[in-house]
């Protein structure tokens, strides 16, 4: 039970990577709350998680970021899996069309962090979502491949400017995720294994690998400006 007692934020935890980390931080002993925009999505997944606290907040909106912190009694780590993947070649839509899903992800980490750091003890944490992509950067997703690469800096300099709250990212790599039924629809078992049968580990990521990661992050007190890699060895081929 490292985190009895502990209050954990995930924003972005009604899906995928993000309710996977709010499943094993409750497993944990932690008090949980979950942030997204789909009432009806937070509302299933805070039921299933046996009735955490959750509430509605686009982390895009600032206003909408500062009233849910304000809320919250107490945090002692925030674990922040939103973020939109959008597909487009870079002359297919114009950049600043392109650019919302970069502005998106920059933006509502900076706000999240603005938010939460005045609640954070000191070696609390919070954990931002990177992506293989800032290593093995791949074409048709430009603006999100800088957005994950910027959320990874940004976990680092936020370590300096934050301390001694603790900043990291986890990046993963192709995570079996809902992300990829929008994205890819009925292609998806193809495409992802086809990515699988190059990978080292031969498969692709679960979410509860990734929350594991995620958990090391929040719990091990002397990590901070680390970005942890979940790939399957993804990097390295
Ligand atoms: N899956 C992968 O292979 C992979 C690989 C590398 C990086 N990543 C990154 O890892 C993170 C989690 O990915 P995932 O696959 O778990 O995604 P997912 O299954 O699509 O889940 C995303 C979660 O974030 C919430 N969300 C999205 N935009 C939001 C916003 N503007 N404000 C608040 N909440 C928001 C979603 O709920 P609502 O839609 O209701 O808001 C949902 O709870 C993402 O940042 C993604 O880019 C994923």
């Amino acid at each position: 039970m490292k985190l009895s007692r502990q209050s954990v934020v995930v924003v972005g935890g009604s899906l995928g990577i993000g309710y996977a980390v709010a499943e094993l931080a409750k497993r944990q002993g932690a008090e949980v709350t979950l942030l997204a925009r789909n009432a009806e999505r937070l509302r299933r997944a805070a039921e299933s998680l046996g009735g955490v606290r959750h509430a509605v907040a686009d982390f895009g909106n600032e206003a909408a970021v500062n009233r849910a912190f304000a809320e919250l009694p107490a945090v002692h780590h925030v674990y922040v899996a939103a973020g939109t993947a959008m597909p487009g070649g870079f002359l297919d839509r114009s950049v600043d069309d392109a650019m919302a899903s970069f502005v998106e992800r920059v933006w509502g980490s900076a706000y999240v962090l603005r938010a939460a750091a005045p609640k954070i003890p000191p070696g609390g944490s919070v954990t931002l979502t990177g992506g293989v992509s800032t290593d093995r950067p791949f074409p048709g997703a430009w603006s999100t491949v800088l957005g994950t690469a910027t959320a990874e800096q940004l976990a680092r300099v936020m370590a300096l400017e934050l301390a001694p709250i603790r900043v990291n990212a986890v990046s993963p790599g192709y995570t079996d995720t809902p992300m990829w039924d929008r994205l890819l629809g009925g292609d998806r078992d193809a495409v992802l294994a086809g990515v699988a049968a190059k990978l080292p580990t031969g498969r692709i990521a679960t979410p509860e690998e990734v929350a594991e990661a995620v958990l090391l992050l929040m719990t091990n007190g002397s990590i901070t400006g680390e970005v942890i890699h979940v790939d399957g060895g993804g990097r390295l081929v």
